[in-house]
């Protein structure tokens, strides 16, 4: 991994990370500021998740990435390379899914697949068929893989898409919102095979929109908001630099509530049957006591960890809303 990248100029220098941008900026020709001042660095073998509402500058990012747009100024490296100098180099490198995949609706998904593969002059001819088989097997289309594209649903494309960028083993995957357009069911199987590609050893790249979708599947996190990057890091880092909640279960809610402002509890929240509070500086045993002591009959009790979603909302100050 720390090899000298000047000896052996196909190794990643991993220090530097598979993805790295400084001062990363788009704007558009109409003024709009889409991207603004980017410094992301993905770590080699992570599932790094590029979190972000609509309209952060997810896909405006991913496209300069991937040497489709220029940006207006700043850097982008990938696989240690400058971007969009090195797309040639680089690109076969990397497996892509961006938004809205080109599919010709005429063919079939088998057949699109087998064109997409016929285009990149490294793949064996006379293994295509068998690399397209197994791509289609993963993204669970092989039923439906003789169908014309144009009858695909949303999801259908989505997971054609996803086979596309499957067909050959990769360094790095770049999956803008592989779960858009998938039912439950199809959510959980994408979930369960970019794990899979990641235990293989592979760099997953993936921007969504969906915090629990984030905290299942990424190691770690950059969160967007208005171009802009608000925090990066391991998902346990962002969400350990929040504090959980206390709670307790209880019928007697109004009593437990009591017991917590005079033991000096910030923030205390009665819910039904159960009372939350900031976590308190004393031992957690000696606010269990003064409840029991209070005649408070409690069910449950503890801390709960911080989600993704409470560390966003605290460094926001705000929710997971379209800006205009
Ligand atoms: N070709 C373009 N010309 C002008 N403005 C654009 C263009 N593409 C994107 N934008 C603007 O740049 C901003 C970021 O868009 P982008 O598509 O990168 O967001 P996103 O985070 O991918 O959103 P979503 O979650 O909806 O996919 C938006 O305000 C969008 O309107
Ligand atoms: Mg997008």
């Amino acid at each position: 991994m720390g090899e000298p990248s000047a000896e052996v100029p196909e190794q990643v220098d991993a220090g530097d990370g598979i993805i790295a941008t400084r001062g990363l900026t788009k704007r558009f020709r109409g003024g709009q500021l889409a991207v603004d001042g980017l410094d992301l660095t993905v770590p080699a073998g992570s599932v790094f998740g590029f979190l972000g509402p609509n309209g952060s500058g997810k896909t405006t990012t991913i496209r300069m990435l991937m040497g489709l747009i220029e940006p207006s100024s700043g850097t982008a490296r990938v696989l240690g390379r400058p971007m969009p100098r090195s797309v040639r180099t680089v690109l076969p490198r990397v497996g892509a899914l961006i938004e809205g995949p080109a599919l010709y609706g005429f063919l079939s998904g088998r057949d699109n697949l087998l064109r997409y593969d016929s285009a990149d002059p490294t793949a064996d001819p006379r293994t295509r068929r068998a690399r397209v088989a197994a791509a289609l097997d993963r993204v669970g289309l092989t039923a439906a893989s003789g169908k014309k594209a144009k009858a695909y649903s949303l999801g259908m494309k989505q997971r054609l898409g996803l086979a596309s960028a499957l067909l050959q083993p990769r360094e790095l995957l770049v999956l803008d919102e592989p779960t858009n357009g998938l039912d439950p069911q199809g959510m959980r199987e994408i979930r369960s095979l970019i794990r899979e590609l990641a235990s293989d050893g592979t760099t997953v790249f993936l921007s969504s929109h969906l915090l629990d979708e984030i905290e299942q599947v990424c190691t770690h996190a950059a969160v967007m908001a208005q171009g802009r990057l608000i925090t990066q890091g391991s998902v346990t880092e962002l969400a350990a630099g929040t504090r959980g909640r206390l709670f307790v279960t209880t019928p007697d809610v109004g009593d437990a509530a009591r017991v917590l402002k005079e033991l000096g509890l910030a923030d205390v929240v009665v819910a039904e049957e159960r009372v939350t509070a900031e976590p308190p500086d004393r031992e957690l045993a000696e606010v269990n006591e003064a409840l029991v002591t209070a005649g408070v009959r409690v069910r449950g009790f503890g801390v709960e960890r911080a989600s993704l979603e409470d560390a966003f909302v605290a460094l926001t100050g705000e929710g997971f809303d379209v800006a205009g």
